[in-house]
């Protein structure tokens, strides 16, 4: 890895074993993008990759040149006014009400590792060497305002991490009306986009069209990410598929309203942008103050959309979660939303966590209801202590009941909420987001709470704390259900009023650091509604995230199998929940559902006690087999084999990291009769080991399972005869693979 710079032809390349990313200063100053992708040499002077022209009907630079104009050059970080028409990555509003900025390169440094972004999450480095940092030094002379562009190089992978700071070194108060994070200026429009969107239980589902002159965009402007659109888009060329061919990915470190958009202009040229969505947003820069965008992430690859993703899931896994959990194997849980809801005792629990624990699984977690006067949804958001008649020693009483039966505790919170039916409310009726004179709108009859304001930010810390001291907790699910709409501060002035949401989302991260801080060994799992803010700003603070509301294990399979094309594994909630399943009415076999869940952070959502003792011994093993091979599972190399959106299987498979062990889950939608032969080409094993296979009587080679195929086949491809078991709809297999030897028989 390394960073070079050449002087004398004012250029830029950055480069590992996998990627080069090279820029230059053009000639007005301002910086140019020369080239992103698969590593090329280093040389003096890339300037030949620099194309210019004169075309008609352009709006030319320099008075002496009609080839320079800035709406015919790719650049780092284009601006309005100065000949370029398409989007630009800032828009700087000035006292005379001027909008045009250009900022002039003014010098750089390069530091080992990677800067902190001040109450942001961003990737970071543990040690010395896995990371440079370029900082390039921009600005606009008229204005004063600097701009600092940071470009991160890892050692490894072909990951460029990405942000800028403005700093407002002039005089005069400057507004900022939008300040992307990224802006990479591609020099053709071959692409597919993928973009990953849905709706509420059916999350993350990727969707793909081809970029045409004209823009594609996704967004949010609900203040969460939402489960509309994540902030994650693919481009990929139309060959690419899961196993090779070049892609490059983006992803936005951030959990508020966003922006992701590529610009393909009339020469077929691509222009990606990403950062804060720049509607509604106005940020208010006087003399001397600074304002630092949060960093997107972008991934080369030429070897296809898996290397893609798992390139995503090392750098997030390692590098983005922290803390005691990032690394670790997660409890197996019982979350007692879908037993109970609202409807619990203190001893329905303790029933439910005594079936639980004698089965094998480790934390108990209680959700939503135990707070306030929380009997349904209108009432005791915000008051949280415990609702003594439902827990009469409240949580410390009941935590210590939980581990006595040999479990940890874990509980839920929504601490960004308030219902008017509480006494957070009752206090504090101006402490939520809201404008003056104005209806305000419901959420599942909630209001949000303004994290803009930082009274409201401690008041719910000291809250939490005070509890969090008192009881045994070892886990906490925090959940967010509903998305922002007057946004409207009562203590910002109006020319502050554009930076609420940004605001409000900055005060989500600061509760979260703060709790972190102060109970480093609680496993936060970040939640909104299921699936409603799973991106890459929750796991720099929460390692795992509920994926979705829908627990059926066929919806799911579409949902894991769209969310792991950026997120890893280890950051899937994923739990067995009952049949007919509560969001389809859809029964599947528990295997099914078991092994649809062990592909992330695995649980159960369901009183144990409902089942037969048949299935509680099921349920036994699961357990067993889960504590067995978690850290495979959870830790291993991820491979998506086939796609549960195009056929009626699907399938996955995990790999360890020396190519010994590796599970792959298979599944089947509808079954069948009389259909044809199946087998499925394996990924990531060693071609000369002999693995054993579980459910085969012959060992495999590494070889012939990933070109001949694991053979899937089953009764389906033919017809029962006499008592031979028939298969049925929403199946699913497991084969365990172990490596045997290596080398020839
Ligand atoms: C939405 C979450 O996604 C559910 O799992 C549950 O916690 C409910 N909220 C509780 O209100």
């Amino acid at each position: 890895m390394n960073i070079v710079v050449n002087k004398a032809a004012d250029t830029f390349h950055l480069y590992n074993d996998d990627i080069s990313y090279i820029m230059t200063v053009l000639p007005n100053g301002q910086l140019g993008q020369v080239y992103f992708g698969k590593k090329i040499r280093e040389r003096e002077d890339y300037s030949h990759l620099v194309e210019t022209a004169t075309r008609p009907m352009s709006s030319c630079v320099f008075d002496t040149d009609k080839r320079f104009s800035m709406e015919h050059l790719r650049q780092e970080y284009a601006v309005f006014g100065t000949s370029d028409y398409r989007t630009p990555a800032t828009e700087v509003v000035q006292k005379n009400g001027s909008r045009i900025s250009e900022f002039c390169f003014r010098d750089y440094r390069i530091e080992s590792g990677k800067p902190i972004l001040e109450g942001l999450p961003a990737t970071y480095t543990e040690n010395a060497g896995e990371a440079s940092t370029l900082i390039t030094g921009l600005e606009d002379p008229v204005t004063g305002l600097r701009l600092e562009l940071l470009y991160t190089i890892f050692a490894k992978g072909g990951s460029i991490a990405r942000s800028a700071r403005f700093s407002n070194h002039g005089r005069e108060t400057l507004h900022l009306t939008s300040a992307m994070s990224l802006c990479m200026d591609l020099p053709d429009c071959c692409y597919d986009w993928m973009q990953f969107s849905g709706a509420w239980a059916r999350e993350r589902y990727p969707k793909t069209r081809q970029l045409e002159q004209g823009i594609l965009s996704v967004g949010s402007m609900r203040g969460n990410s939402s489960h509309n659109h994540n902030p994650f888009v693919i481009l990929k060329r139309p060959d690419t598929d899961e196993f090779q061919g070049e892609a490059i990915g983006f992803s936005l470190i951030y959990s508020g309203n966003f922006l992701a958009q590529a610009e393909v202009d009339t020469y077929d040229t691509t222009r990606v942008l990403m950062g804060i969505h720049p509607s509604c947003f106005d940020w208010k820069l006087e003399a001397g103050e600074s304002f630092q965008t949060p960093e997107a992430v972008m991934v080369y690859t030429d070897q296809g959309l898996n290397h893609l993703s798992q390139t995503f899931h090392r750098l997030y896994q390692k590098r983005l979660a922290r803390g005691y959990w990032r690394d670790r194997e997660r409890p197996i849980l019982i979350n007692n939303w879908e037993a109970t809801c609202f409807d619990f005792t203190e001893e329905k629990l303790l029933e439910i966590a005594r079936t639980a624990k004698e089965t094998g699984v480790e934390l108990f977690v209680l959700d939503d209801g135990w707070f306030g006067e929380r009997s349904n949804e209108h009432a005791g958001l915000g008051d949280w202590f415990a609702n003594t008649k439902r827990l009469p020693q409240g949580i410390t009483g009941l935590s210590k009941k939980i581990g006595e039966i040999g479990m940890k505790f874990g509980l839920w919170f929504e601490p960004e909420m308030v219902n008017k039916d509480s006494d957070l409310y009752r206090q504090h009726p101006d402490w939520i987001i809201a404008a003056p004179e104005r209806r305000q709108s419901h959420g599942r009859f909630q209001y949000v709470l303004d994290f803009s304001r930082t009274e409201v930010v401690d008041y719910i810390y000291s809250m939490m704390e005070t509890l969090l001291s008192d009881a045994d907790i070892s886990y906490i699910k925090w959940d967010m259900n509903r998305s922002i709409t007057e946004c409207f501060s009562n203590t910002l002035p109006a020319d502050r009023q554009g930076e609420v949401y940004h605001r409000y989302i900055l005060g989500v991260y600061e509760l979260y650091e703060r709790l972190i801080g102060r109970f480093p060994q609680i496993l936060f799992e970040s939640c909104a509604s299921g699936g409603g803010r799973f991106d890459p700003g929750m796991l720099y603070y929460a390692p795992q995230g509920w994926t979705s509301d829908d627990t059926d294990a066929m919806e799911r399979l579409k949902i894991q199998y769209g969310t792991s094309y950026c997120y890893p594994v280890s950051s899937m909630g994923s739990h067995v929940s009952v049949t007919p399943n509560q969001q389809v009415n859809r029964d599947t076999p528990l295997s099914t559902r078991a092994n649809v869940a062990y592909f992330g952070t695995f649980g159960y959502e369901l009183d144990l006690n409902v089942l037969s003792s048949e299935e509680l011994e099921d349920v036994r093993e699961e357990i067993t087999f889960m504590k067995q091979y978690r850290h495979l599972l959870q830790f291993g190399t991820f491979y998506r084999l086939e796609s549960p959106f195009s056929h009626n299987t699907a399938a996955w498979m995990v790999v360890d990291s020396d190519k010994k062990e590796a599970i792959v889950g298979w599944y089947r939608v509808l079954n069948g009769i009389n259909l044809p032969f199946t087998r499925l080409k394996l990924k990531g094993l060693d071609p000369g080991t002999k693995y054993a296979v579980s459910g085969s009587v012959k060992s495999c080679y590494g070889d012939e399972l990933m070109y001949a195929g694991l053979i899937t086949t089953d009764i389906s491809s033919g017809q029962a005869q006499g008592d031979e078991k028939m298969s049925r709809d929403f199946e699913s297999r497991l084969y365990i693979l172990k490596a045997e030897k290596r080398g020839i028989e």
